[in-house]
């Protein structure tokens, strides 16, 4: 026998909006609304999510680097004996050295790495981290292609010499906490420019939350003009 269909505990399917109810949020209240009204609020709300969340997702691809990097641990004295400095960026340069023309702090090439990890067959720790690090790079002597989060495109002229010695800029200020990270984040490609997504932003409101989050054109002339440095916002001064 066939049951009644007033007897299903569902809401029956009817009209558009009653239809319509199955995808709105219960703090939403469209029944004052027409059906009009309501389509335009759902539309709004997906053009939303689409503008806001899924398109700059869209936007970025994403890539792990080919293994990961602990700083913490290596700026560890008590684990990691020899990197050493009165100041913390006295730390870093032990492995992000500035070239000889004063330029710029490169990632460390693997003989800096070498320097400690000189033999593939004893391992100074146990982690499998290590172990894989030797075997694949050290003991073929091959160097590590890292994926650099804050390179500028070739056009930029970018000094740390002028900003970590002469301005006495942290290295935090711009990087954030980077230095003393134990995994790496993911890298981030801008799938239109092919910016990483720390030199375009998180967001594209262009809103930022703290000034490492972006260091795009704007960013570097903002922290002239606040440090009293105006001069360095000429065209030439940082594309030669
Ligand atoms: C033992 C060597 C070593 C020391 C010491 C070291 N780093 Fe690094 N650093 C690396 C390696 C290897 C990478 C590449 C992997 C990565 O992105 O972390 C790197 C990358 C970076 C990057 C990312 C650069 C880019 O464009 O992707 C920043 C920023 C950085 N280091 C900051 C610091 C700071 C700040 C300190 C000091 C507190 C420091 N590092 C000390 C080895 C070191
Ligand atoms: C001044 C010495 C020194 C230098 C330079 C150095 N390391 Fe290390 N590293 C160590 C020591 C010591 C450990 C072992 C820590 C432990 O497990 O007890 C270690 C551990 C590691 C590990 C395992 C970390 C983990 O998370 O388990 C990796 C991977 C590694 N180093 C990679 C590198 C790379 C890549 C470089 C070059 C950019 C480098 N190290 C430069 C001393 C050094
Ligand atoms: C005023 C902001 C600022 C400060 C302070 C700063 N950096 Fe940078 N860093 C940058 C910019 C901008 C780049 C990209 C440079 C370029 O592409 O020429 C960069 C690039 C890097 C890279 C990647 C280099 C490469 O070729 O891939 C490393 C490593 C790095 N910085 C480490 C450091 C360390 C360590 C300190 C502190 C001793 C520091 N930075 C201080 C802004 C800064
Ligand atoms: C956190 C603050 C800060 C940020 C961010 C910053 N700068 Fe600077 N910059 C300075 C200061 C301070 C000086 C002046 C250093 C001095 O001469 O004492 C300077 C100087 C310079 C100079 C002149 C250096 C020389 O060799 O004469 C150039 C070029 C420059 N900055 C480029 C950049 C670029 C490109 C960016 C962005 C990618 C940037 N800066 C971001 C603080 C900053
Ligand atoms: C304080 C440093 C600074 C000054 C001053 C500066 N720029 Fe830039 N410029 C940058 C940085 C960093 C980038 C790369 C990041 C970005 O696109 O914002 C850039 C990117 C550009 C680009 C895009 C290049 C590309 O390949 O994407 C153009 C064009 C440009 N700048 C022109 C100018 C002109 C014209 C002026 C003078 C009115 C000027 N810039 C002044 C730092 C600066």
């Amino acid at each position: 026998m066939e049951k009644p269909s007033s007897s299903s505990p569902k809401t029956p399917k009817g009209g558009g909006s009653s239809f319509l109810a199955d995808f709105i949020p219960p703090w939403l209240d469209l029944k004052g609304l027409s059906k009009d009204g309501a389509c335009f609020v759902l539309g709004f709300i997906g053009s939303l999510i689409l503008g806001w969340v899924i398109f700059p997702m869209a936007l970025y691809s994403s890539q792990s680097q080919p293994m990961d990097f602990n700083h913490a641990l290596h700026l560890n004295p008590e684990i990691v004996d020899g990197i050493e400095g009165d100041t913390e960026a006295e730390k870093c340069l032990y492995c992000h050295e500035f070239r000889d023309d004063g330029t710029f702090a490169g990632i460390p090439k693997l003989e800096k790495c070498t320097e400690c990890h000189d033999d593939p067959e004893s391992p100074l720790g146990e982690t499998p981290e290590e172990k894989e690090f030797l075997e694949k790079y050290v003991a073929e002597e091959i160097e590590i292609p890292w994926l650099s989060y804050y390179r500028q495109p070739d056009c930029v002229f970018f000094s740390h010499v002028a900003h970590v010695q002469m301005g006495e800029v942290e290295c935090g200020s711009c990087h954030g906490d980077h230095g003393t990270s134990e995994i790496l984040p993911v890298y981030k490609k801008n799938r239109l420019t092919g910016y990483s997504i720390d030199i375009w932003g998180r967001r594209i409101s262009g809103w930022k939350s703290n000034p490492w989050d972006r260091m795009k054109m704007d960013d570097c002339a903002e922290c002239h003009t606040e440090k009293g440095h105006e001069e360095n916002n000429a065209c030439f001064v940082c594309h030669k």
